[in-house]
């Protein structure tokens, strides 16, 4: 089982001395905090808010994920060199209609080097 860099367990002294190494890598969830029932919205998931991550073909993001709870709601495979080799933050907009209860989302993306990341949990309800 591969270990799993999860924000809300990240201490705060080792996220000021590893800050560029984890922004680049932490997946966000950006959406709106209420939706309406049956109603298509857009949930963007995006890499680090300062630091951009490297597109070289040995260290890339390959998969970002969009899960609600224990649900994968959609995922997103890339190859290297999608971000023209260059350092980019990896984003991504899912669009998903809302269900009819209150949800609970979250990210994972996967570096090729680094492993696999979860982003913090975003809640979202239904109305
Ligand atoms: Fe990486």
């Amino acid at each position: 089982m591969p270990r799993v860099f999860k924000a809300i367990e990240i201490e705060k002294e080792e996220k000021e001395i590893k800050r560029d190494y984890l922004d680049r890598h932490m997946p966000h969830v950006i959406c709106p905090d209420e939706v309406k029932r049956g109603e298509k919205f857009a949930v963007k998931v995006k890499l680090g808010d300062e630091y951009p991550h490297p597109d070289d073909h040995d260290h890339y993001i390959s998969l970002i994920q969009l899960w609600n709870r224990e649900t994968l709601l959609a995922e997103a495979r890339y190859t290297a060199g999608v971000y023209g080799t260059l350092p980019s933050h990896v984003e991504i907009d899912f669009y998903i209609v809302a269900p009819d209860v209150s949800m609970n989302l979250s990210a994972m993306s996967v570096c090729t080097k680094h492993g696999l990341w979860q982003s913090e949990d975003r809640a979202v309800k239904v109305i």
